[in-house]
């Protein structure tokens, strides 16, 4: 008797809890754009100059991520005008330019972010080299970071979602040169960071 009271007592219970566990699933399903902080990060980017270099920092050290900066095989001049021309070589000849520290592990990252500035109003072509025909890439989200001089990063970004198409992407966090190493932009940051997390 008292087990057949225990029975459908139980039974009671379950049926009361099941909306609960229902809502409960979708609220956990939440808006596609959110990360965790329990995942494993990488910020991965290419800069020439470090304005980029200065965002991947900032982003690296708020999420306690690891963090990898492409390096070319032949360096970019320091002078804006040769690195032009060569960019546009590259460019033009759509060339994939070597990298000296070529990464090929990224087996233990769930997310990625990129980090790129914009040449030439599109990414510079070690981008490339980096993310097209690779792999390691395969089920990570992307995360896009840049820095532009004005032309913005929409090319930028349709190039990037082109090399990675099977990928998730979140949303791009992009910042004028003359604003790379600003608080307001640490802020600006730390403020995404917070929303896509
Ligand atoms: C070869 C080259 C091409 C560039 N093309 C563009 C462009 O099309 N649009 C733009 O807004 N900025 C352009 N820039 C400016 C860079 O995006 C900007 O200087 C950026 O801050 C560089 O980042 P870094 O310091 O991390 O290398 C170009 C810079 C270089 C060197």
């Amino acid at each position: 008797m008292k087990n057949k009271f225990l029975t459908i007592f139980t039974a009671l219970l379950c049926l009361l809890c099941l909306p609960l566990c229902a809502c409960k699933k979708e609220i956990s399903g939440g808006p596609q754009n959110n990360l965790s902080r329990e995942t494993t990060t990488l910020v991965l980017y290419f800069s020439r100059t470090g304005k980029v270099s200065a965002l991947a920092e900032e982003i690296a050290d708020n999420l306690d991520a690891d963090i990898y900066r492409i390096e070319p095989q032949i360096a970019y001049p320091e002078d804006d005008e040769s690195a032009n021309e060569i960019a546009r070589d590259e460019f033009n000849s759509d060339e994939r330019p070597t990298i000296k520290n070529k990464l090929s592990d990224l087996s233990k990252y769930d997310v990625v972010f990129i980090g790129f500035p914009v040449w030439l109003d599109n990414l510079p072509n070690i981008i490339l080299s980096m993310t097209e025909n690779n792999s390691s890439f395969e089920g990570k989200t992307i995360v896009p970071f840049c820095v532009h001089n004005g032309s913005g990063a929409d090319r930028a970004l349709v190039s990037l979602r082109t090399a990675l198409s099977d990928n998730r992407f979140l949303s791009l966090f992009s910042v004028l040169e003359s604003e790379a190493e600003s608080e307001q932009t640490k802020t600006d940051l730390d403020n995404w960071l917070e929303q896509i997390l």
